[in-house]
């Protein structure tokens, strides 16, 4: 048995039998942060549920479910070895910008956001508000009210805005550290804890938050990371038959910046943002955009895409 690295919410162990190799995952009751978080184990359930979920209705975009103890809060999956299914946030962090893989992240997403708003027992079986409170909503953006008293207002309308849509089954952690690439190039999605009946919105919202925020890290790479999100985007926004894509885009414009500002002022800031100088710009774009909010997100992108070519000069 040998841990895996990476995450911070879960024991999570690569185990070599004789002739297979799995991947034990159990849900800890107190996540590994610097501040004290803890959240309900029972999450651990509603990512075997969303893994088989996943595969059934998207083949290939989750690794297979092979056993679970509901009771220990544990599941063992199949082990998708990273030489074959790398990572798509140590491709990033490498300098590797796959403009077309960051479009099959977004049909895949939109493809299974279609599938579950088509189907009300979908996200009915993921009734997980609460936990998607505990983990999403407060630490990304309610926490960040403490040190950004002035933006209550945005914060508390966006978060009561999700809480109160559950049009879909989303993921709830649509990052680049919980999707690999399979041989094909498809994307994989892992770690679901957060699913639930929710706004689709966050998954997009989440996901293109990584790609924006990687470009304040090496804004050298802004222009090919702005590509991605562009191409994530377009490539979700061709699924969207359950609303009108201009009005979840506008919800997506919106909550955007206030996952921006969760990940330098929330309870769980990004790793590689780590320095004031790193972190400021994307504190004043995020409190900018919260405070004058634009509707949609090409606009979003090229004023951050502005924003990193001054930072690049
Ligand atoms: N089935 C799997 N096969 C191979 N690697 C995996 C698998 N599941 C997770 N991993 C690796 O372990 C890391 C942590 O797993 P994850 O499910 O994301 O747990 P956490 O909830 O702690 O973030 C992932 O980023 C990935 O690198
Ligand atoms: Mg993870």
């Amino acid at each position: 048995m040998s841990p895996l690295t990476g995450g911070v919410s879960s024991d999570i162990w690569k185990v070599v039998y004789p002739g297979r190799t799995v991947c034990i995952k159990q849900a800890l009751a107190k996540l590994r942060t610097e501040a004290d978080w803890y959240a309900p184990v029972g999450r651990n359930a509603a990512e075997a549920d969303w893994l088989r979920w996943a595969r059934r209705t998207v083949p290939g975009s989750a690794p297979e479910v092979l056993a679970e103890d509901r009771s220990a809060g544990l599941l063992v999956m199949e082990y998708l070895a990273p030489e074959r299914y790398p990572l798509w946030k140590a491709e990033l962090m490498a300098g590797h910008v796959d403009v077309a893989f960051a479009g099959r992240v977004g049909d895949t997403l939109g493809r299974l956001h279609a599938a579950a708003a088509a189907d009300p027992a979908a996200p009915a079986g993921f009734p997980n508000a609460a936990t998607f409170h505990d983990i999403r909503i407060e630490p990304y953006l309610l926490h960040p009210i403490e040190r950004n008293r002035d933006l209550h207002a945005p914060l508390h309308a966006i978060a009561g805005d999700l809480a109160g849509r559950a049009q879909t089954l989303i993921h709830g952690d649509a990052s680049p550290k919980n999707l690999l690439r399979s041989p094909g190039s498809a994307p994989v999605l892992l770690d679901a804890e957060c699913a639930t009946a929710g706004d689709p919105a966050f998954d997009l919202a989440f996901c293109l938050n990584h790609l924006l925020l990687k470009g304040r890290l090496f804004p050298g790479r802004g222009r090919a990371l702005l590509a991605s999100a562009a191409a994530l985007r377009e490539d979700y926004l061709r699924h969207v038959a359950w609303e009108e894509p201009a009005a979840l885009e506008t919800r997506v414009a919106r909550l955007l910046p206030g996952l921006m500002l969760g990940r330098v002022d929330g309870r769980s800031p990004v790793e590689y943002l780590d320095t004031a100088l790193l972190q400021s710009p994307v504190r004043a774009f995020a409190r900018e955009h919260l405070m004058r909010p634009v509707a949609a997100l090409p606009a979003l992108f090229g004023r951050w895409a502005r924003l990193l070519e001054s930072l690049d000069a």
